[in-house]
């Protein structure tokens, strides 16, 4: 049986903490989390890419850190805090890194945006001055296909900048 967010198996009960919001759900074992995010919750800021890890598209938060949704099975972080690009800011008041990204014009096709900005805003939320070098070896796991990479890096530090003067 094919459940609603795509995995294969028998829907099995899960309770998920989603942007500060309990989800009651019922999908397969097999389910991974970016599924559930994308085709039962309907969240779809982390983007499928390579389904294998090792693009960044579909990054979200989990207990403030950076994880890949496409590889992590949905049961496996039932109770833990998960974050998505849509609860990090809104239009006309985004998150630092968000409003640095759109200052520096840092997309082209923007697929990998969202794993970007997540991976930059776990590790400012973490390292708020973090250096050039630090963003470079954070992002280096996360691709971008139209070589927008030195916009990005621009973008992230800025943010670092404006984080950097307003943290104590
Ligand atoms: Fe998850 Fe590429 S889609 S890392």
């Amino acid at each position: 049986m094919t459940a609603s967010c795509g995995a294969e198996g028998r829907a099995e009960p899960l309770q998920l903490r989603v942007n500060g919001r309990a989800q009651a759900l019922a999908v397969p074992r097999e389910a991974s989390l970016l599924q559930v995010l994308r085709n039962d919750l309907g969240l779809n800021g982390p983007k499928y890419g390579c389904g294998l890890g090792q693009c960044g598209a579909c990054t979200v938060h989990i207990d403030g850190m950076a994880a890949r949704a496409c590889v992590i099975p949905a049961h496996g972080v039932a109770g833990r805090a998960i974050t998505t690009l849509e609860s990090l800011g809104t239009r006309g008041d985004w998150h630092p890194v968000q409003a640095a990204f759109e200052e520096a014009q840092a997309a082209q096709c923007g697929y990998c945006l969202n794993g970007m900005v997540m991976q930059v805003a776990a590790l400012l939320a973490r390292e708020p001055g973090a250096s050039e070098a630090r963003i470079r070896s954070e992002l280096s796991g996360n691709l971008c296909r139209c070589g927008t990479h030195i916009e990005i890096l621009d973008a992230a530090q800025r943010a670092a900048r404006r984080l950097r003067t307003t943290q104590p």
